[in-house]
């Protein structure tokens, strides 16, 4: 149950993808005061230290943050994220990697709060071991020395079960991050139950949902499942960075379901994709789908999946594939598969371990505070013409 370590795969080109995109949501929630809450119900240990034996074992940053460490050439929306990773970094030796949790931590602002989840005993202990660090050095020097201890909560605990008590958040306003293993083919079918139930309890909230494409059933259907969520909209966006193995080996796709997408974010990913297809593709297979519509309806229900949406429309922009050509980057070195060959990121058993009001640039210039123990942790906007889906206050 508890084989998954996310420090192997620490860095590795889904991270960037998950990572930049999440950045991107906590953004469009900074431009209004009112506070949020951002949710994440598979936190990880929260800081991946990339030279501990875990992440070098198979150096999976070598296939995702590593080809963009020394590029000065990024879209702006990229750039923030390689910047804030680079401030962890100041010596510029890419020593560490950020988590989802740090990540949000940096972006999100004082009046913001943040609810994570963790279940693996030893990552939940770094995990909270890193944000206790990160509390002193704030209250070292004076940022937020009064309201920091409910800004962040750190829970051992189920992240879906978990998940149901926090919807409707306060200020109904909020992102949670959904991010398993996917060792356990249940974690999809888990993924849909619990976003099911959270858009009943909390219907505008946005949801991100990372997940890998590999053979298995369950995750080739699990895109086209998510589409019949009762949401206002969707979007998908996939990246493959190459063709898949023979043998199946290593993770060569993953892709971001966000239900409730603010509009910005579509357009926004039509001109940062196909960068990263360049940066990160390995040979002709690299490439990027990006496509976004309303719930599609469901099969055999004679319907929609809900009342709420009775029209349950088609996808509007179904299959926008970037351009193939874009990756014919030459290989590089293939670096960073998987330690067996099921085709993941989660080999099964394997042991694989904003800008606030005060800038995202400004802040990621604090210095990292977090000293990495061992191997986990402790270790433009673009404007578009429709209107805003997302209806969050
Ligand atoms: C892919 S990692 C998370 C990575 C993290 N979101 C990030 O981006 O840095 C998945 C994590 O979920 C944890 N996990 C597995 N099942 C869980 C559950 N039911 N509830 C909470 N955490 C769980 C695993 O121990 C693992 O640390």
């Amino acid at each position: 149950m508890f084989s998954y370590r996310h420090a192997f795969h620490a860095g590795n080109h889904a991270d960037v993808l998950k990572h930049f995109i999440t950045i991107q949501l906590l953004q469009y929630l900074n431009q209004k005061d009112t506070a949020y809450t951002y949710i994440d119900t598979h936190s990880g240990a929260g800081v991946y230290a990339l030279d501990g034996t875990f992440a070098s074992k198979n150096a999976e940053y070598d296939t995702g943050i590593g080809p963009l460490w020394e590029r000065d050439d990024m879209p702006p929306q990229l750039k923030e994220y390689v910047d804030l990773i680079r401030a962890m970094n100041p010596s510029g030796k890419m020593r560490y990697y950020p988590g989802s949790p740090y990540i949000a931590e940096q972006v999100a602002r004082e009046q913001d709060r943040l609810r994570l989840f963790e279940l693996h005993p030893a990552d939940a202990k770094l995990l909270a071991d890193n944000f206790r660090k990160l509390e002193e050095h704030a209250a070292e020097q004076g940022i937020r020395p009064t309201v920091r201890g409910k800004r962040v909560m750190v829970t051992r605990s189920d992240g879906f079960q978990s998940l149901k008590a926090l919807l409707p958040p306060p200020s109904r306003r909020a992102l949670v991050l959904i991010d398993p293993p996917y060792e356990d083919k249940q974690d999809y079918k888990k993924v849909k139950d619990a976003l099911a139930e959270a858009l009943t309890r909390f219907p505008s909230g946005t949801y991100a949902v990372w997940y890998p494409l590999l053979q298995r059933m369950e995750s080739r259907q699990f895109a086209d499942k998510l589409k019949q969520l009762q949401c206002s909209e969707w979007l998908n966006v996939v990246l493959t960075t190459r063709e898949p193995t023979p043998d199946g080996f290593g993770l060569h796709s993953s892709g971001m379901f966000i239900l409730n997408p603010p509009y910005t974010l579509e357009p926004m990913l039509k001109q940062v994709m196909p960068y990263l297809v360049k940066a990160l593709g390995v040979d002709s297979g690299a490439r990027f789908t990006l496509e976004s519509g309303t719930p599609t309806p469901v099969r055999g229900n004679g319907g929609t999946a809900s009342p709420r949406n009775a029209a349950g429309q088609a996808p509007r922009s179904a299959g926008t594939a970037g351009p193939r050509s874009a990756a014919a980057q030459g290989p590089r070195a293939p670096a960073g598969q998987g330690p067996r060959g099921a085709g993941v990121r989660a080999g099964a058993g394997d042991t694989r371990p904003g800008a606030g009001r005060e800038g995202l640039a400004a802040k990621a210039r604090r210095p990292t505070p977090v000293a990495p123990r061992s191997e986990g942790a402790t270790a433009g906007r673009t404007t578009g013409p429709r209107r805003p889906v997302n209806r969050q206050k």
